[in-house]
């Protein structure tokens, strides 16, 4: 017993971070089993993918990071992305293209675009004149929709995510901001299958974050309700959630965890970078006061610089209380320099702080909860660091304080590629139920001639909600009319958005979605003249993904058949006639107030089993919004121009290939030489050595970069490579650390706990020789000192030389010692239970003299082996020192 639990918990122990729980590979499956997330944020974005043998793990960009900004440079012949991409929003800004996302789905004189405009003036945005949407113009040749610029950033993820799984990715869970409404939704739908991802989900990111959240605290989820409350500032937007957290009883599955999303409130443009746009332009002042004869406003560089600067000024003063802005020769070689409180940030923001609360109190009143029923505030997004803005929240939620124990930069994508597995047909997830809501009500509106008292007509102007404001989604809903019976047409619209502050209102768009034509009613009528009509039911759909259809409208019709005269019950049949729904643009006079009483347009769940579930993706012909016919015809001409840009990709010259890395290496570095990762590992004068020779290389590409040869610029990159080199390690090791040690001590923990339990077990039933078992303690004790005196060395060293604690170390240490664990873990798992005759023998055998077998006998577990029980199931072993494979 002892042994087994011990066990069970070894199935348990998380290797790097997150390994645990949930996930097992269904056999059968051959490749392309990984699944992936994207959360998208409109600065930068995360990618998660789970594949058999690595659960749920954030995936590394060619940099090594963890997070890619959403930037993509267009250049005549190539794209850059990421890193590279941002380098050259400096360089050359008009060519780099960032925070395009509020432009999705968006018409031209959203203030939106007007806003884009004011904030990136390098850009030239011109109007889609069918669909009066904006798209990108970069040069006559070069025009580009923001969901084609979108469908290369994800068709990018896509492509990290393929090699860090080293396997083809094609299913997509993708997160959005919850107030994205169906024509930024769909705009995303259109982007991924432009990128030929498959969208198993889009997922609200609030509602990723919240079910990470969950998801790891299963253990404390119980029948009594609570009310969690995260607030989400990032660089673009404010959310804030109530989510309600229980266990439920389902039908198929027994008592499930449940989370429900109760209340949402948002604030569109409140974020990070509203804030580094008010300390640039503070910067920009400043310099100008400095620089009477010059105007730094007319230098895109400068001014890019200037707002990178500002970037970090914000960070450093959430940390600091003043910090001097630096940026070298950031006009005509003119250095600037400026002193910058944290004082003055906040005075520059001080509107924006005043807008904290608003996304608290709208989350309130659409969950109609009080301040008193929530139990906990979570903090979530990179913005939320502002200590001001934590400071006025605190003081809205009225609590003692707030939670910080999530990771605020990762949970969204964690979050949705658990879905990812949860809904891929290729992974077994402990079930989570996830209750989103819409936050945006629809209605159905239609005009009827009714006839008045006095036998005059007159029109009447009905509305029905199909949707209400915060209604769960997935949900069916049908609208019956019963008084129609000839052709006739209804109008699907937002519903009232009253709740919403005039900027966001604005924003919002058309509050139309479309108008749906009947035709062919009167003829059903005249077919079906003998039998009495059920009425006309219109059968919307809101999938997974917050996107409504149309699924289809039919005309239904019932006859009373005579039975047997014994048999008392009459048995109705049923006749179905499904009559074309057409989507067209259509206009109406404004109607009059609807009468509730007239009984017309009735809306109903949808009653019955699933019918002909489309999935999110499949229902593009059936759709209703007028866009939706003309998006299908732009599509065409997008995935030329999508195509064309892959062929001149293919032709690019190997010289501007090798010329862009240098250029994008010098960039980088020179950046990184300010963060403070980087100058902790490094002294003044090694930094010095190092900038001095990326200014050359500069200076060279400027003057001499053009003709020079391929191999001349490879061995110029390779030179600075090489001189960065050790740097570069001093930080990754130091980004490893924290992970790897955390997985020793781990091991380690359990190593000792599997020890005791096997020492426990009685000797007539041990299975384990002693020389096994101290070979085990022998493995851990070597492996605790070797630990103990690294640190210790390790300690002693100043960070800026070379670290004697190297995580490939470390992980040869788990490697060997996990090996041992492995090897007695599968003795016990392939002992027999022993025949009682043999005892007495077995005793004499199994005594000081055992040796333990030669490795080649170990038993290692086929590939396909599964463990018992989903939760306990990991995946394969393969190899311990790859760093990151469970190891159960
Ligand atoms: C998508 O990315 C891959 C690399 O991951 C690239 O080979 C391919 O050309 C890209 N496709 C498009 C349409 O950009
Ligand atoms: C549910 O869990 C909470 C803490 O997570 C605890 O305080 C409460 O007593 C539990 N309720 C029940 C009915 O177990
Ligand atoms: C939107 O719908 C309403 C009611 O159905 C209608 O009166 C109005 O004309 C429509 N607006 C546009 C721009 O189509
Ligand atoms: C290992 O065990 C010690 C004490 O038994 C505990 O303090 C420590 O947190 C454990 N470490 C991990 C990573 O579980
Ligand atoms: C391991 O260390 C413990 C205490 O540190 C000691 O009692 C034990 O004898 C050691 N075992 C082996 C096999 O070295
Ligand atoms: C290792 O260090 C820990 C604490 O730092 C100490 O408790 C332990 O005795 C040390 N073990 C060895 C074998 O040095
Ligand atoms: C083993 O066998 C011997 C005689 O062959 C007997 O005396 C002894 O009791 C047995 N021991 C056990 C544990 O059965
Ligand atoms: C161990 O076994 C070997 C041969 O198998 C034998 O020569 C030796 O005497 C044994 N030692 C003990 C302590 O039983």
């Amino acid at each position: 017993k002892i042994l087994t639990d011990s066990m069970a918990r070894m199935r348990h122990v998380p290797l790097w971070s997150l390994t645990f729980l949930l996930l097992a590979c269904l056999p059968s499956e051959t490749d392309a089993l990984a699944v992936m997330s994207v959360d998208l944020g409109s600065e930068s974005m995360k990618i998660a993918i789970v594949k058999p043998g690595v659960p749920m793990e954030i995936v590394l960009n060619k940099e090594s990071q963890r997070k890619t900004p959403v930037t993509v440079a267009l250049k005549e012949n190539e794209r850059l992305f990421g890193d590279s991409a941002m380098g050259m929003s400096i360089k050359n800004p008009k060519i780099a293209l960032r925070y395009f996302q509020d432009l999705l789905g968006k018409h031209i004189d959203n203030p939106q675009v007007t806003l884009y405009r004011w904030r990136f003036p390098q850009h030239e945005l011109v109007k889609d004149e069918r669909r009066q949407t904006v798209i990108f113009k970069l040069s006559h040749e070069m025009q580009y929709s923001p969901e084609e610029i979108l469908a290369m950033v994800l068709n990018y993820s896509r492509g990290l995510a393929e090699e860090f799984a080293e396997q083809p990715v094609k299913d997509a869970v993708i997160t959005v901001p919850v107030y994205f409404n169906q024509a930024e939704r769909r705009a995303v739908l259109h982007a991924a299958q432009m990128a030929d991802l498959k969208v198993l989900q889009l997922i609200n990111d609030n509602t990723a974050v919240a079910l990470n959240y969950g998801v790891f605290r299963r253990k404390d989820i119980n029948a009594t309700a609570q009310n969690i409350m995260f607030y989400d500032m990032g660089a673009g937007s404010t959310v804030c959630t109530i989510v309600t957290y229980q266990t439920v009883k389902t039908k198929d599955s027994g008592t499930q965890p449940q989370l429900q999303i109760r209340g949402v409130g948002f604030d569109r443009t409140l974020g990070g970078l509203e804030m580094e746009y008010r300390l640039r332009d503070y910067l920009v002042k400043l310099f100008n006061k400095q620089q009477p004869s010059k105007d730094v406003r007319q230098n895109l560089r400068a001014m890019a610089k200037l707002l990178k600067e500002a970037n970090r000024l914000k960070t450093i003063l959430s940390a600091n209380a003043d910090h001097a802005a630096q940026i070298e020769g950031l006009l005509d070689d003119v250095d600037f320099k400026a002193k910058v409180s944290r004082q003055e940030f906040e005075d520059l923001c001080s509107d924006l702080f005043q807008r904290v609360p608003g996304p608290v109190l709208q989350a309130l009143s659409s969950a109609e909860m009080n301040l008193d029923e929530i139990d906990q505030v979570i903090l979530v997004g990179g913005a939320t660091r502002v200590p001001k803005v934590q400071e006025v929240l605190l003081k809205a939620v009225g609590k003692d304080e707030l939670g910080k124990n999530i990771n605020a930069d990762e949970a969204a994508a964690m979050g949705a590629v658990y879905q990812a597995a949860a809904l891929s047909k290729a992974f077994k997830v402990k079930p989570f139920i996830v209750r989103d809501a819409a936050i945006f009500p629809i209605q159905v509106e239609f005009t009827r001639e009714v006839e008045e008292q006095d036998k005059s007509k007159s029109l009447k102007h009905n509305k029905r909600i199909l949707f209400q404001r915060m209604a769960p989604y997935p949900q069916r809903k049908v609208i019956t009319f019963n008084r129609y019976t000839d052709d006739f047409e209804f109008y699907v619209n937002y519903g009232d958005l009253a709740f919403l502050s005039q900027d966001d209102l604005q924003a919002f768009g058309s509050l139309n979605l479309t108008t749906v034509k009947l035709r062919g009613v009167g003829d059903s009528f005249r077919k079906h003249s003998d039998y009495e009509s059920k009425g006309i039911k219109a059968h919307f759909n809101m999938d997974e993904s917050g996107v409504l259809s149309l699924d289809q409208v039919e005309s239904v019709f019932e006859t009373v058949v005579e039975d047997k005269p014994e048999e008392e019950s009459t048995l109705t049949s049923k006749y179905t006639e499904e009559e074309e729904s057409q989507a067209e643009a259509g206009k109406e006079d404004q109607g009059e107030k609807q009468d509730q009483k007239e009984g017309e347009g009735t809306v109903s769940e949808e009653q019955g089993e699933e019918k002909q579930q489309p999935s999110p993706m499949q229902d593009k012909t059936e759709t209703i919004p007028p866009e939706a016919e003309r998006q299908e015809e732009k599509e065409e001409g997008e995935k030329t121009a999508s195509q064309d840009l892959t062929v001149r990709d293919l032709e690019k010259q190997e010289r501007e290939k090798s010329a862009n890395s240098l250029e994008a290496f010098i960039f980088e570095t020179q950046d990184k030489l300010y963060q403070e990762e980087y100058q902790f590992v490094s002294t003044e004068e090694q930094r010095g050595e190092i900038s001095r020779k990326l200014s050359e290389a500069s200076n060279w590409m400027e003057e001499e970069g053009y003709r020079a040869t391929t191999k001349e610029l490879k061995e110029k990159l390779s030179e600075l490579k090489k001189l960065c080199r050790s740097l570069f390690f001093r930080v990754e090791e130091r980004r490893k650390w924290p992970d790897r040690l955390n997985a020793l001590e781990n091991l380690l923990n359990h190593s000792n706990i599997f020890l005791k339990g096997a020492r426990m077990i009685p000797e007539a039933d041990q299975i384990f020789t002693e020389v096994e078992l101290s070979t085990l303690e022998k493995a851990i004790n070597e492996t605790v000192t070797w630990k103990n005196e690294t640190l210790a060395e390790q300690n002693k060293l100043p960070p800026t030389e070379k670290p004697t604690l190297l995580s490939k170390d470390i992980e040869l240490k788990i490697a060997a010692l996990d090996r041992e664990v492995q090897y007695l873990l599968n003795k016990a798992k392939f002992a027999k239970p022993r025949p009682k005759k043999e005892k007495n023998t077995t005793k004499t055998d199994s005594g000081k003299n055992a040796t333990a077998p030669p490795d080649s006998e170990k038993i290692i577990p086929p590939k396909e082996e599964k463990g018992e029980g989903e939760e306990a199931t990991l995946g394969d072993q393969s190899g311990p020192d790859t760093g990151r494979d469970s190891f159960v």
